[in-house]
């Protein structure tokens, strides 16, 4: 069965929740008479596995194609690859009235979302995101963009999809690590919105073959919905969705990104609820079925990791506003609160997160 999610921002789209529902994005690609051209950004692994299933369709309809592909993961957001699409998007002769897709995970979607946003001043695009966390989070919400050497995501536009198009079955190909790496980014709604919802983590043993994975995505993408709606551009309530990504991020980068972003987020989820804890908010039996959660699905070894080094990232995080740092604070399960902090706030809090955890 497939869902439909209406999200409506300034400019409307949906998101399709579905399985082998690829051809409904021929209904994206006629425009006042014109067949559109389509140009397919992915990564050398999608392109292995997934590619086929979408060119077929295109090749049955009479679509004309073009595939540039990039080279897996975090170390390809950067702007040479954007300059090497510009150039390729111009070289098939791309117009205004043709349609860029994103099939793949979230460096994908950030990538071809910033090309197609900047491309002719802005060309229309589609996510097909192909990983569970690219499903649930990034794929929604017209954020795009890459990283500088300086940092992450420092580059970017805020552009909405015309569609996403999301297929379950693409996540068959998943392996666990990355699987779970998704999975986080779920129990961070359920942290910060539902308490049933975050209870579906602990109850089962979650994976792609759950049946309750179609729910799962639905629900994660109503939920980061209701949000954007509220607040497209992230000045307000949107930041709520940063739960666990201060010191999520400041852990990415002190690993140097060996530790994938889920797994950084769900430690970062565990530091601001321990935190939370201390400061007599969050009560206990909550406290421990978050521990609980994060530690069943973490794949990732912080035993020798440098947690010092956390905070060097965190005070020159670019979320920082007139020396404030906005945290997201759970109050229990299911309810979050924004505080806005002073460096040195943080910096004692973290101290003291140090010394008792
Ligand atoms: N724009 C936003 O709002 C937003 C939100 C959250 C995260 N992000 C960004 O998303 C990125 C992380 O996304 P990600 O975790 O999807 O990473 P990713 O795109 O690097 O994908 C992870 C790995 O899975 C592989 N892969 C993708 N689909 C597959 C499939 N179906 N089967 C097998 N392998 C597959 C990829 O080739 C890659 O090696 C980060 O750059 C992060 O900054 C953006």
């Amino acid at each position: 069965m497939n869902k439909e999610i209406k999200i409506a921002v300034s400019e409307s789209y949906s998101v399709n929740v579905g399985r082998d529902n690829f051809e409904l994005i021929l209904k994206y690609l006629d425009k006042n008479g014109h067949r559109s051209k389509v140009a397919i950004i992915t990564d050398d692994n999608v392109k292995k596995l997934h590619l086929n299933k979408l060119t077929t369709i295109f090749r049955e309809n009479k679509v004309d194609y073009f595939v540039y592909s990039i080279l897996p993961g975090e170390k390809s957001k950067n702007l040479t690859t954007i300059a090497e699409i510009m150039d390729f998007l111009a070289s098939n002769k791309m117009s205004r009235s043709d349609m860029v897709i994103a099939f793949g995970g979230g460096v994908v979607g950030d990538i071809a979302g910033f090309a197609a946003s900047i491309y002719l001043r802005g060309i229309d695009y589609i996510q097909i995101p192909t990983t569970l966390l690219s499903a649930v989070d990034s794929s929604v919400g017209g954020k795009t963009g890459v990283d500088l050497k300086k940092g992450k995501n420092l580059v970017g536009t805020f552009k909405q999809p015309k569609s996403v198009i999301c297929n379950l079955n693409t996540f068959n190909t998943l392996s666990k690590e990355e699987f779970n790496n998704g999975i986080f980014e779920c129990i961070k709604y359920g942290v910060l919105f539902d308490e049933d919802y975050f209870n579906i983590f602990l109850e089962e043993d979650f994976d792609y073959d759950s049946i309750k994975l179609s729910l799962v995505v639905e629900k994660a993408i109503e939920f980061k919905a209701k949000v954007v709606i509220e607040d497209e551009f992230d000045y307000g309530k949107r930041r709520l969705l940063n739960l666990g990504h201060t010191f999520g991020h400041g852990i990415e980068q002190a690993s140097n990104y060996n530790i994938k972003h889920g797994f950084a987020v769900g430690k970062g989820i565990e530091i601001i609820s321990q935190i939370s804890y201390q400061r007599g908010k969050l009560k206990n039996k909550d406290l421990q079925k978050i521990l609980l959660a994060i530690k069943k699905y973490n794949m990732a070894d912080f035993v020798n990791f440098g947690f010092s080094e956390v905070l060097d990232y965190v005070l020159v995080d670019k979320k920082i506003f007139n020396g404030k740092i906005t945290m997201i604070i759970p109050e229990k399960i299911g309810k979050c609160y924004l505080e806005e902090m002073d460096l040195q706030e943080v910096k004692e809090l973290y101290r003291n997160w140090q010394r008792e955890f």
